[in-house]
């Protein structure tokens, strides 16, 4: 099974590749390629694995169509047919993995909704008892549910970690009415995707949205609800007070401790299997979810 690693248009570099994505700035759109780099402690692996941008894709797609009433996004269309002439000409390169989006102006905060706790949220509500600076009740868990989904900022860092900001620190950084405005549509999102995932087995402890400004309109951009920007967690194995089992890059982290890689330095290669065990999570999070078979 062959994988994607990185794209080029005729041998034309992409301009920008992020940890996952190759992008084509077209002046006001962009051309934006889910590849299948996969990244783990902050670390993208010499290792792809197949289908997984499709996945991430189609998964976007999936939740921005469930979404639109709620926001408008910057999709203007994922069908081949639609896409610049010259990308079409590459569909073993392009089809079904990239987006074709209205280029925003970004804002420089990641719109992160938790509704349970993990990860950096865990680590502060243990150290201060609040996360992002917002008081939780005492007594809660690794991986409790909170009484209600929080929104908890973080920079867009350029490199490295992302901080966490308070809410009102990031409406510093981009304005108060917009941030809350954001910060509403990203709560109401989480919701009725974790009450839809919660009906196929799946619970979302927590999200990340991007949005941007498109002429004075607020944007829901980049792509939502992945296992790459989100936490799911199997529901049947859901049990506070430990780490849950991470639906996708279990195997990989799992892996990654097993070997003497200092995660200081580019990471080691993965073998087939832990490839394999990958794509079957990620594909079974995209069936689950949408019902769907991946095209
Ligand atoms: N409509 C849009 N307009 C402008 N930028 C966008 C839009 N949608 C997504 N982006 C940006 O495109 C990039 C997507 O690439 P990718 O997901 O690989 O990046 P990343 O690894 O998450 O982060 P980084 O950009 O730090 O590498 C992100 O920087 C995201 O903010
Ligand atoms: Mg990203």
């Amino acid at each position: 099974m062959t994988a994607l690693s990185g794209t080029n248009l005729n041998g034309k570099e992409p301009t920008r590749r992020g940890k996952v994505r190759d992008i084509y700035d077209l002046g006001d759109k962009l051309f934006l390629v889910a590849t299948d780099r996969i990244s783990a402690f902050d670390w993208v692996n010499p290792t792809p694995i197949p289908d997984k941008g499709k996945i991430l894709t189609q998964l976007s797609l999936f939740w921005f169509e469930m979404m639109k009433d709620v926001v408008s996004n910057h999709l203007i269309s994922a069908k081949l047919e639609d896409f610049p002439e010259e990308f079409q000409k590459y569909p073993e390169m392009f089809k079904d993995r990239s987006m074709y989006v209205r280029k925003c102006k970004m804002l420089p905060v990641e719109f992160i909704v938790r509704g349970y706790l993990a990860g950096s949220g865990l680590k502060e509500y243990k150290a201060k008892g609040t996360v992002c600076g917002i008081p939780l009740p005492s007594g809660l868990v690794e991986a409790s549910k909170l009484p209600e989904p929080i929104y908890t900022p973080s920079t867009k860092a350029e490199e490295g970690h992302d901080i966490n900001i308070s809410p009102e620190e990031a409406g510093k950084i981009i304005g108060e009415e917009l941030n809350q405005k954001a910060a509403n549509i990203s709560i109401e999102i989480y919701k009725r995707a974790n009450e839809y995932a919660i009906t196929k087995g799946i619970i979302l402890c927590d999200t990340k949205f991007e949005f941007g400004l498109l002429d004075g309109e607020l944007v829901l951009a980049d792509e939502i609800l992945t296992p790459d920007s989100s936490r799911f967690w199997p529901a049947d194995q859901y049990e506070p007070g430990k780490s849950q089992p991470s639906f996708d890059k279990q195997f990989i982290r799992d892996y990654l401790e097993s070997v003497n890689w200092d995660k200081n330095s580019p990471p080691p290669p993965l073998p087939p299997d832990i490839v394999e065990k990958t794509r079957e999570k990620y594909l079974e999070a995209f069936t689950r979810l949408t019902g769907k078979n991946l095209p």
